[in-house]
């Protein structure tokens, strides 16, 4: 018997407070300033739709929820339907993700950091999820300054750990901000408790599936970067100047 998988739903996270860009988001949302000819959200937004995903949830804070919708609107102008919900306080990644409980309602999602610019296509990783519902799944980039991320530990090729941040990586291999997580995932938000940086950890959420057994990696072939730090923000700009993502 075959089951019937209901479609997964799109979640965006976009609030935190953007404070490692100093001046550049004193005014506004770190989520709208520019990756190449698009506001940095437009990046996870069209990765999602390019997946298939129709339904999609924006997460963000109450200063700029306003400019969002501006600029999305319903999402009809991109072909989706888009639900904006209010993160009060930055209180972490997984804090976000919890949010979006009522909008999946008992569907898998794929989870996204709005700070996040790739290359990959994530339709294969969708379509591999299909077949292992009860999965959570994360992708991995080879970096050479893993300290800033989670990062994976591997024994025998296999995702064994993930470390937030570490002083000591066990690999360079870091744990992109692209998640697809089986329904379950909201009964994992509500078991955590705020990390030393009092924050509810999106690391905590992976570690407790890698614990049941229930976690699968992929590599991403592409490039990949967050765009989160001065840095980091002109590096995505200039991967996406050489080589826009195909949306
Ligand atoms: O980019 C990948 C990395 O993202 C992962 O390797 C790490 O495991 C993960 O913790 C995260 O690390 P960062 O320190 O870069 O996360 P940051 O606080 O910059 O948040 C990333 C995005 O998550 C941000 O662009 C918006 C969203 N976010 C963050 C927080 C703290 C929210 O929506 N709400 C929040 O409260």
């Amino acid at each position: 018997m075959s089951t019937i998988l209901s479609p997964l739903r799109g979640v965006i996270l976009a609030g935190g407070k953007g404070t490692r860009l100093g001046e550049l988001t004193r005014v506004t949302n770190k989520h709208l300033l520019p990756v190449g000819p698009y506001p940095m959200v437009y990046h996870p937004l069209k990765k999602m739709i390019g997946a298939g995903i129709r339904d999609i949830l924006l997460v963000s804070g109450t200063e700029h929820m306003g400019d969002f919708v501006e600029l999305f609107g319903s999402g009809k102008d991109h072909g989706c339907r888009l639900t904006y919900r209010v993160q009060d306080e930055a209180g972490g990644i997984a804090q976000a993700l919890g949010l979006a409980e009522l909008f999946c309602q008992g569907a898998r999602s794929l989870v996204i950091l709005g700070d996040n610019i790739f290359e990959d296509s994530l339709s294969e990783f969708a379509r591999h999820a299909e077949k292992h519902p009860n999965d959570a799944q994360v992708m991995l980039k080879e970096v050479t300054d893993p300290q800033r991320y989670g990062v994976a530990e591997l024994k025998d090729g296999v995702v064994v750990d993930i470390e937030e941040k570490p002083e000591n990586p066990k690999s360079n291999l870091a744990v992109a901000g692209i998640y697809l997580y089986p329904p379950d995932v909201f009964e994992v938000v509500r078991t955590l408790r705020p990390s030393g940086r009092g924050e509810l950890e999106i690391t905590d959420v992976n570690n407790h599936y890698l614990r049941q057994g229930r976690m699968r990696s992929h590599t991403l072939a592409g490039y990949w970067t967050d765009a989160g730090t001065l840095p980091s923000l002109h590096h995505a700009n200039e991967l996406v100047r050489v080589a826009m993502p195909a949306f």
